[in-house]
């Protein structure tokens, strides 16, 4: 017996790998994504991992009519939910359109879940909804006040499924606050390739060192931290990938509501990131100091006990594993999917 996983946002960075720790785990994914930010070549890639390309259905997690045919034909055993849109500068010009996509979507496909007797989700929520926290590790009792609408997207998800959580206990549902997902998949054939010119500092690190770019701005250097620059908590893709086999076993035990950080419970300031990236490629990272960026806090890690205690989960994967497999997807891969030569 395979349970049937529909994994929405199954095409892009964590999803996909996400369906690899699925598999592994002998669960079977069925890949819901609108591409929205993704590339359908991503699953002839599963394939040469796992074996299989999982199922994929091209369609948009807000189309009920779609959702409600998928949980009636297919024998769905619960459903991790990553589709979404998340650049928090986008989210500051379109509010509307990140309210509709992630909060609208995340309803849809509640609605259509409760409609059809399906209760177990495992939620994408976000270390921003912390917003700047009053210190680090941050546990999952600190204040939420996320500072942009990106974050208050992910905070009215978690709200409303506590909600529904309240009102029908036999829900099992999972929130959980991923810190900062770097990293790829050790064999290098799925990674994380941004539209544009990277937002995140380790797509922007591994592009500098492929040749794509000429240097790296470092957005600020006076943060009260050990060097000057930002702390925050890095946490391997695949660490978290199997984080979310883990709460699906969870949750698959019992009814409840459990909302966890998952991250490694160490921070890394940016200098520490670009040394860690030079020792992993052999190449010299240039970079600037440049001034702050808008909206950043200075340190942010988690406090990642609970996921433990809980789940027996915990990040294995160190700074140097999560910059070694950047650089050997980034490298055999330097525009992504586009560059099939393989
Ligand atoms: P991603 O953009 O690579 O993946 C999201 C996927 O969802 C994409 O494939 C996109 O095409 C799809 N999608 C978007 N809207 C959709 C819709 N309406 N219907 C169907 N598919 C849709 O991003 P990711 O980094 O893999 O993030 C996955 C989830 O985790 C997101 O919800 C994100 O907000 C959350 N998250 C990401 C990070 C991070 O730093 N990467 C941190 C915390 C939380
Ligand atoms: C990390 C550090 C920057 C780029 C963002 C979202 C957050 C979450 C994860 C989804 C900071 C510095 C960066 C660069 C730099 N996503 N940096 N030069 O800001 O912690 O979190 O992604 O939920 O919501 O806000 O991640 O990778 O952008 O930055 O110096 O070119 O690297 O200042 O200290 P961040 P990041």
């Amino acid at each position: 017996m395979s349970p049937t996983i529909l994994v929405t946002g199954g095409a892009g960075f964590i999803g996909s790998h996400t369906c690899v720790a699925l598999a592994a785990a002998g669960y079977t994914p069925l890949v819901l994504d609108n591409l929205a930010n993704s590339d359908a070549r991503v699953l002839d890639r599963l394939a040469r991992i796992t074996g299989q390309a999982p199922r994929f259905i091209q369609g948009d997690v807000r189309d009920r009519a779609l959702l409600d045919r998928l949980l009636r034909e297919e024998s769905i055993g619960g459903v991790i939910h990553f589709a979404g849109l998340k650049a928090v500068g986008d989210s500051v010009a379109d509010p509307l359109g990140y309210f509709q996509n992630n909060v609208h979507g995340s309803w849809v496909l509640a609605e259509a879940m409760q409609a059809a007797g399906v209760r177990t989700l495992i939620f994408s929520s976000s270390a921003t909804v912390y917003g700047d926290p009053d210190r680090s590790p941050v546990p999952e009792t600190a204040a939420l006040r996320p500072a942009n609408p990106y974050g208050r997207s992910k905070l009215m998800v978690e709200e409303s499924l506590r909600d529904l959580h309240r009102a029908h206990p036999a829900w099992r549902i999972a929130l959980l606050r991923y810190f900062n997902p770097v990293g790829a998949h050790e064999s290098g054939l799925i990674g994380e390739h941004p539209q544009g010119k990277p937002n995140n500092l380790m797509p922007f690190v591994s592009q500098v060192a492929v040749g794509l770019r000429d240097k790296l701005m470092v957005h600020g250097g006076d943060y009260p931290t050990p060097d000057g620059t930002g702390v925050r908590d890095y946490v391997h893709v695949m660490d978290l990938a199997e984080g979310h086999v883990a709460a699906l076993r969870h949750a698959e035990k019992q009814p409840g509501l459990v909302t966890l950080n998952l991250g490694t419970g160490q921070g890394a300031s940016v200098l520490e990131v670009v040394k860690a990236f030079e020792r992993a490629s052999g190449k010299e990272i240039a970079y600037e100091i440049g001034p702050r960026r808008p909206g950043d806090v200075p340190s942010n890690w988690a406090d990642p006990a609970l996921a433990e205690s809980l789940l027996g989960w915990r990040a294995h994967r160190n700074l140097d594993q999560m910059c070694e497999d950047s650089w050997r997807w980034q490298q055999g891969n330097p525009r992504g999917y586009e560059s099939e030569k393989l």
